[in-house]
This record gives C-alpha cells, sequence and structure tokens, in this order.
C-alpha cells in the first residue's frame, strides 16, 4: 500500500501512531543527556549494557538509520513498529517548465535543490493565479513557481534585508511580485492572505506555519503547500494540538520533547560535528561537577556559550562555568580525568539517544498528522508525503492541500509547475 497518506488514512494513522507514542513514552521522553541513568534500563539491563558499551564512532555511524542496529530486545521490535508507523512515501515528480537562463544565482546549491524538489512535486486540480510564498527569505520559492507557471507572486518575510534583495531579484527576471516586510504572527498579517492566493511555505518553523493554516483556511483559501519545521518554536510551553482527533489525544508534549524529531544531524560537516563533540563532552563533564559541587544529583542548565569557551583549557572552563552559574569554585582535582568522563558520557549518551531516534519519525508524523487532519476538518482534501530525500533535509515532508471540489466540478486536470 502506498505511504502516501490521504482521505480516511490520515485519521487511520494517526490514531495507531498516538497509541505507540502513549505506550512508548518510558523510551523517548527520558533524555540520556539530562538523566545519569534512565528509568527503563532497570527493566531492560541487557541493552542498557549493550548500548553504553558502544563508542562514540559506533554511535555516530548509527544515528541516521538506528532502526538498522542489531541492539538486544526490545530495540528491534519497537524499531520495526516505529519503521511501520513512521513510514512516508514521496510525492511522484511532475513535468516542470522550462526556467530563464541563470536563474539560480544567488542561491547557495542544497536550497535550490531543496526548492526544486518541493516546486517539483505540487500538482492541484485547479490552476494557480497568485503565489503567496509565506515567510518566504527572499522568495527563492515563489519566484520559481511564478516565473514556471506565468502567476502572480507575493512575499512575505520580516526580515528587511532579505525583502529588500528579493524584490530585486524579482524585478530583476521581470516578474509581477511584490515583496513585503510582515510579520506573520502579527494581527495585520491576515489582511495579507486572499482567497485567491495559494499559500506555499518551505521552512517556516512551529507558530508561522501554524499560523498560516489557520489564516489560510479562514482567508478561502482554495490550495496550499506546507513543508513545516522546527516543531519546537511555539509560544505556548506544551503542544497545542489543532485537529479534533489531537485535541482528543492524552498525549502531552512539551517544548523538549519536540526537539526530538528535529535531533539529526545529516547536514553537519566534520568540523561542525567535531566542534559540537567537544563541545558537549565539556559540558557533560561539568554535569558531572556541578552535581558534586551542589551536593545534588540533579541536572543544572548552562547557556550556550561562545565558540572561544573551546579553546580555553578545561580547568579554566570547568572554573568560569562554576562562576558563571553562581557555583562555589572548583577545588583542585584530577582534571585529565573528568575531562575525560566527559567524553566517555558522550559516547553513552550517543548511544543512548539511538533509541529515542527510534521514534524521531514517528513523532514528526503525528505532529504532521494533526496539521493534516486540521486541514481535512477545514474542507480541504490533504496529501501527506516528503518532496525530496532525507539526505537533503530531514524536514522533506510536504502537506498538500487542495478544497474539495464538488463532484461535478471535477474534471481529473492535474496542474503542476
Ligand atoms: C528557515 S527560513 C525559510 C526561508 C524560505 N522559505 C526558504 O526556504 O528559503 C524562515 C524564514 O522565516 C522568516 N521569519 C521568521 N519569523 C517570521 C515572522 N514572524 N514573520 C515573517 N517571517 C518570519 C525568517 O526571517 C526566515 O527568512
Amino acid at each position: 500500500m502506498s505511504n502516501l497518506l490521504s482521505g480516511a488514512r490520515l485519521r487511520e494513522r494517526f490514531l495507531a501512531l498516538d497509541a505507540f507514542l502513549l505506550e512508548t513514552q518510558a523510551f523517548w521522553r527520558p533524555k540520556p543527556f539530562t538523566d545519569l541513568r534512565l528509568p527503563w534500563e532497570k527493566r531492560f539491563p541487557e541493552l542498557s549494557l549493550w548500548l553504553r558499551r558502544r563508542s562514540l564512532a559506533d554511535a555516530d555511524a548509527a544515528h541516521n538509520h538506528p532502526e538498522r542496529l542489531a541492539a538486544p530486545d526490545p530495540f528491534p521490535c519497537l524499531a520495526e513498529r516505529a519503521a511501520w508507523l513512521g513510514a512516508l512515501d514521496k510525492f511522484p515528480e511532475q513535468m516542470a517548465a522550462e526556467l530563464p537562463s541563470r536563474f539560480n544565482v544567488d542561491i547557495p546549491g542544497r536550497k535550490w535543490e531543496q526548492i526544486q524538489a518541493f516546486a517539483s512535486r505540487l500538482s492541484f486540480q485547479r490552476p494557480t493565479g497568485h503565489w503567496l510564498d509565506w515567510c518566504s527569505g527572499k522568495g527563492h520559492l515563489g519566484r520559481l513557481l511564478a516565473a514556471r507557471s506565468g502567476a502572480a507572486l507575493t512575499c512575505l518575510e520580516y526580515d528587511g534585508a532579505l525583502v529588500e534583495a528579493g524584490q530585486a531579484l524579482s524585478d530583476r527576471l521581470g516578474l509581477v511580485a511584490t515583496h513585503h516586510r510582515q510579520d506573520v504572527l502579527a494581527d495585520d498579517a491576515a489582511d495579507r492572505l486572499h482567497a485567491a492566493h495559494t499559500p506555499v511555505a518551505l521552512h517556516a518553523c512551529g507558530d508561522l506555519h501554524i499560523r498560516l493554516m489557520q489564516l489560510a483556511s479562514a482567508a478561502g483559501c482554495d490550495q496550499l503547500a506546507i513543508a513545516p519545521c522546527c516543531y519546537n518554536r511555539i509560544g505556548a510551553s506544551d503542544y497545542q494540538p489543532l485537529s479534533a482527533e489531537g485535541k482528543g489525544s492524552s498525549l502531552v508534549l512539551s517544548q523538549d520533547d519536540l526537539r526530538l524529531p528535529l535531533a539529526e544531524t545529516v547536514t553537519a560537516g566534520a568540523r561542525v560535528r567535531r566542534q559540537r563533540d567537544a563541545s558537549m563532552a565539556r559540558r557533560l563533564a561539568f554535569d558531572l561537577l556541578q552535581r558534586e559541587l551542589r551536593g545534588c544529583d540533579d541536572y543544572l542548565p548552562v547557556p550556550s556559550l561562545p565558540p572561544a569557551w573551546l579553546d580555553k583549557p578545561f580547568v579554566d572552563y570547568c572554573r568560569d562555568l562554576a562562576e558563571l552559574k553562581g557555583l562555589p569554585s572548583p577545588t583542585n582535582r584530577d582534571w585529565p580525568r573528568l575531562e575525560d568522563a566527559g567524553w566517555q558520557r558522550l559516547a553513552e549518551v550517543r548511544n543512548l539517544e539511538l533509541l529515542r531516534g527510534l521514534f524521531r519519525r514517528p513523532m514528526e508524523l503525528w505532529l504532521l498528522l494533526d496539521r493534516a487532519l486540521y486541514l481535512q476538518n477545514q474542507g480541504y482534501d490533504v496529501t501527506l508525503g516528503t518532496f525530496c530525500s532525507h539526505r537533503l533535509t530531514p524536514r522533506n515532508a510536504l502537506l498538500l492541500a487542495e478544497r474539495r471540489l464538488p463532484t461535478e466540478a471535477v474534471d481529473n486536470s492535474v496542474y503542476s509547475f
């Protein structure tokens, strides 16, 4: 069966994921970074020991595909169910119109590929008269769609420099395009949306794409296409479900839980990864130290620190951070041993995280389906699939929504861009 999800299958999959996530909370909620021991480890000592004995390199090699790990029970069974429930297929590619030459000048390579992939997966039953690029940046996506379809374009973006640069690029191509400086969360954002618009949003964070779904359905837009990202960027402390099904669920997701689907690093380069590892190993070593200094076995949040902190000798790093957190200055001790303990913990944390990693896609799909069901409740036919490979961007899910046509108006035409 295809894993492009639409119609009754949206609700079916949502309910199955809801039950799965509720049942497995003990595995994905506790975070190895903040808890020295995870409650599930007592029940599954073999799995715990197996994961804790592996190296940092082992963990990194398995990071993008934790489901392939031959770990002790209950790992394989959880992996199989997570893969089954988290499966999503790619939308078929539509024929693309020729583009004006040198169109992609000024667009970073990976972004250009994402935009092309997004655009080539759009297909609607009605032609599009006016694109609205939501949180558009410079409006590269909107410009590609407008150039291919000949339709007008409006871009909304709150960074003035991007608005200006985007307008200049559109003007240079002779497009009928207006780039507005607009905070899409402000009250007056509703005035920018009209029924004749087809809104598109590529990687608009949490509240930003939720706002689009609410305003577009209220304005009566016939079609929209959204590739969400950063589910944790929301104003509320816990996730506020949108659909009737989501509201009926007893699953409560904190902002912290909502980071889980994003905990993937497919696009980070080697240098960035090395820096991130060094910073995390130090934080984990400091965590051991602060527990001793405070005489309290709890995690203590530490703010993100400027990269220069990594150049400090380890002992200065610890002393300065203790001072920053208002802790007593640490007395002399075996600093190299503490530093090594940080690296050892990093290896254990990364390997234990592989178990949580199994739930990244199921949780993301639960969130996507909540959005899809919300739009379905608003009278749209909704299809959920992916628009590109996971390697191009892990945020590769696309929601396509088109307002239901009366049966007699369906003529089987397909408009692609
Ligand atoms: C991840 S970028 C995506 C940009 C573009 N869609 C793309 O794919 O290249 C998110 C964009 O949202 C914009 N943004 C963030 N908050 C916003 C707000 N409240 N109103 C309008 N734009 C916002 C940012 O300035 C940024 O350009």
